[in-house]
C-alpha cells in the first residue's frame, strides 16, 4: 500500500473521535492493523451517528442511548456496536460516520461507515422514519469516497485499488426490509404482492446486484451479516402471544433470506475474480444466546432493558427513560436492539481469530489474505 503522506505519519491519524455536542473522546490508537481500512454499510444494528445529520425519525442521539460511553452518539445501543468491537479486534481504530464533519481528509484513511438508521435493500425500506440513507445511497456515498476523496492520498490508481482490495467491507443490511417493510402490511404492500419466497428472491437479487457495484467500485473482501431471528427481538414478542418465545411465522420468513443470501455469496465468490465473501451467521449467534443465555452472562433474553409495554418492545426506548440497571444481563437494550454485552459476544463470534460464527473464514482471517 503506497499512501502519500504530506504532513501526519499514518500512525497520528489512528486515534478516532466520538464527536458530539462539541465533545470530542479520544477512544484509542492502535499501532498495526491487520486492515489497511473498514468501509461499513447497513441499519441501525451498526450506524453510529449518521442519522444524526438526517432529517429522520430513526435517531438515537439522546439519552439514555451511549449512557456507557458517556454521552450518546447516534449508536442505537447503550455503549459499542458489533463493528465497533470488530474494528477493535482487527487493531483498526472506531470508523467514523460518513456524515460526520470531522470524516474529511486523512481521516477517512481507516474506513467509513455509511450504515444509516431504517435502511433497508429496497430503497422503499423504512421511508415512514423519513430521511434515511437507503443502501442503494450508501453505495453512491463510496462511489463518491474512491472517485474523489480517496484519490489525493494515492500515488497511483493501482496503490487505491490494493488498498481497497486489502479493506474489509462489512455490510449488514436486510432486517429493515421485513421490520420495517414487509412486517408492516397497513404501510408497505410487499407482503401483498409477494409470498415469503418471493420476497426473499427479491430482496437477494437486488442486494446481487448492489454487491456487484461495491466491487466494480473496488471492494473485495466483503462480510455479509445475515439477518437475525426477528421473531424473538422485544418488538416482535410484544404483538403476539407465542408459546415457545419466539414468533416462528418471522423467523421462518428470515431464515428463507438468509439460505438464499448464503448460495448467492457462494456464487459471487465464484464469479466475481478476486472476491472473497464471508458469511456472518448472526442468526444462530442470536439463537444460541436467547436459549443458552446463562452461558453468556445474561439473565433476561427477551426483554428490552429500555422500553415499554410488554417485553419492553411495545414502544421503544424514549429520551431520557431510565434504562434497567444492570445492562450487562440483558441481550436486548431496546425494543429492536443488542445490548453492548451483547454486540461484544457477537463480534467476537465473526472477527476473532478462531471465531466460530463467520463462515468459511473468520474476519481476522480474511484481514491477514
Ligand atoms: C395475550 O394474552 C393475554 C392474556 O391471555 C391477553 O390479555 C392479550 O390481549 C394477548 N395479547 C395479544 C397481543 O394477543
Ligand atoms: C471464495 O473464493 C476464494 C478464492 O478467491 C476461495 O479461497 C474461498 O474458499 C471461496 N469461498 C467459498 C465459500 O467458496
Ligand atoms: C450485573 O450482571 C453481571 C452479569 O450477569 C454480573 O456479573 C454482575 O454481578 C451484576 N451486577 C449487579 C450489580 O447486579
Amino acid at each position: 500500500m503506497e499512501i502519500r503522506r504530506s504532513t501526519a505519519p499514518l500512525q497520528l491519524l489512528c486515534v478516532t473521535f466520538l464527536h458530539l455536542s462539541g465533545i470530542v473522546l479520544v477512544i484509542g490508537e492502535q499501532p498495526s492493523p491487520l486492515t489497511p481500512a473498514m468501509f461499513i454499510f447497513g441499519d441501525s444494528l451498526i450506524d453510529n451517528g449518521n442519522n444524526n445529520y438526517i432529517p429522520s425519525m430513526a435517531k438515537a442521539n439522546y439519552f439514555p442511548y451511549g449512557i456507557d460511553l458517556g454521552l450518546p452518539t447516534g449508536r442505537f445501543c447503550n455503549g459499542l456496536t458489533v463493528v465497533d468491537y470488530g474494528a477493535r479486534l482487527l487493531g483498526l481504530p472506531l470508523i467514523p460516520p460518513y456524515w460526520s464533519p470531522t470524516s474529511k481528509g486523512e481521516n477517512i484513511l481507516r474506513g467509513v461507515n455509511y450504515a444509516s438508521a431504517a435502511a433497508g435493500i429496497i430503497d422503499e425500506t423504512g421511508r415512514h422514519y423519513g430521511g434515511r440513507t437507503t443502501f442503494n445511497g450508501q453505495i453512491l456515498l463510496f462511489e463518491k469516497t474512491v472517485n474523489l476523496e480517496l484519490p489525493p492520498f494515492f500515488q497511483t490508481p493501482e496503490a487505491l485499488s490494493q488498498y481497497l482490495a486489502k479493506s474489509i467491507f462489512v455490510i449488514n443490511i436486510g432486517g429493515n426490509d421485513y421490520i420495517n417493510n414487509y412486517l408492516l402490511p397497513n404501510m408497505y404492500t410487499t407482503s401483498r404482492i409477494y409470498n415469503g419466497e418471493a420476497f426473499a428472491d427479491l430482496l437477494v437479487s437486488v442486494l446481487s446486484q448492489q454487491l456487484k457495484n461495491l466491487y466494480r467500485l473496488g471492494a473485495r473482501k466483503m462480510v455479509l451479516v445475515g439477518v437475525g431471528p426477528l421473531g424473538c427481538i422485544p418488538s416482535q414478542l410484544s404483538k403476539v402471544n407465542s408459546s415457545d418465545g419466539c414468533v416462528r411465522t418471522v423467523n421462518n420468513l428470515v431464515i428463507l433470506y438468509n439460505d438464499r443470501l448464503v448460495r448467492l455469496l457462494n456464487t459471487l465468490n465464484a464469479s466475481l475474480p478476486g472476491s472473497f465473501f464471508v458469511y456472518q451467521n448472526i442468526y444462530d449467534t442470536f439463537t444460541d444466546m436467547t436459549n443458552k443465555p446463562f452461558n453468556y452472562g445474561f439473565t433476561i433474553p427477551n426483554e428490552a432493558c429500555c422500553g415499554n409495554g410488554r417485553y419492553g418492545g411495545a414502544v421503544s426506548c424514549l429520551p431520557l427513560q431510565k434504562p434497567c440497571l444492570n445492562r450487562s444481563q440483558y441481550i436486548f437494550w431496546d425494543s429492536f436492539h443488542p445490548t453492548q454485552a451483547a454486540n461484544k459476544i457477537i463480534a467476537t463470534r465473526c472477527y476473532a481469530k478462531s471465531a466460530t460464527d463467520c463462515h468459511p473464514i473468520s474476519v481476522y482471517q480474511l484481514a491477514q489474505i
